[in-house]
């Protein structure tokens, strides 16, 4: 269908001129309604048993900003980037199963009965995991909320970084984050004021296998 095909003609455009951006515009203000909507793209990201373990914290106060630069290496985007998203993932995220599937209930998805029984199979299932398996499971999910936020980001026409270069225990500490839950990455989300620069990829053949894997 020429629809179809439209639309994935705009995501190959979007996937393509997604650079990381670490030169903004300061003075450029992104509402809360475009950031709202950039998280509300972003959150369609699929999770382990849809138990969405991801929680943001939008940074848009310039003092606070300041406040994050050191603790995220002095990088200048931190301040300069119209809002600093931080994606930090629940590993009791859990013990929200029974909402999530009242949710699905209400939107008419599932029955009461179908979703009371996902929703105990979900909790007896991840509350009896190691904690290292729930941090996991938080930063894979993390990770893939993540991305998508970026390419929602670049589809409205602004840019991105994300930043594993911040200090986690600092961050933790500003923000009085409790254990429950893990710090995934930062992402700089603003209108860029010098293009990212472009990236080489390992040629396809070197990063994949069919049907086995030798190393
Ligand atoms: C988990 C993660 C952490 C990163 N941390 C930083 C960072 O702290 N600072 C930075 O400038 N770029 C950071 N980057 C951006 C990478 O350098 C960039 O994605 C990579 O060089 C590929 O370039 P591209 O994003 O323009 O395609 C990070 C990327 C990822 C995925």
């Amino acid at each position: 269908m020429t629809t179809e095909l439209k639309v994935e003609a705009e995501f190959s455009k979007v996937i393509r001129e997604r650079h990381s951006v670490r030169k903004y515009d300061p003075s450029w203000k992104i509402s809360d309604e475009e950031i709202k909507a950039i998280l509300d793209d972003a959150i369609l990201a699929p999770s382990s048993s849809n138990l969405q373990p991801w929680r943001f914290i939008v940074i848009t106060d310039p003092a606070l900003k300041e406040q994050l630069l050191p603790i995220a290496n002095n990088q200048q985007q931190v301040v300069d980037a119209s809002a600093t998203i931080a994606v930090i993932g629940d590993i009791e995220a859990y013990r929200n199963a029974e909402k999530i599937w009242e949710y699905a209930e209400a939107a008419g998805y599932v029955t009461a009965e179908v979703g009371a029984a996902m929703a105990k199979r979900s909790r007896d299932g991840y509350s009896s995991m190691p904690v290292q398996k729930l941090k996991e499971i938080a930063l894979v999910d993390g990770g893939l909320v993540s991305m998508q936020l970026m390419l929602a980001a670049k589809a409205k026409g602004y840019d991105t970084v994300p930043m594993g270069g911040f200090h986690p225990d600092k961050f933790r500490e500003l923000f009085s984050i409790p254990e429950r839950y893990e710090t995934v990455m930062l992402i700089a989300l603003g209108k860029a004021a010098a293009e990212g620069r472009s990236t080489a990829r390992l040629p396809l053949e070197e990063v994949v296998q069919w049907n086995g894997f030798e190393g």
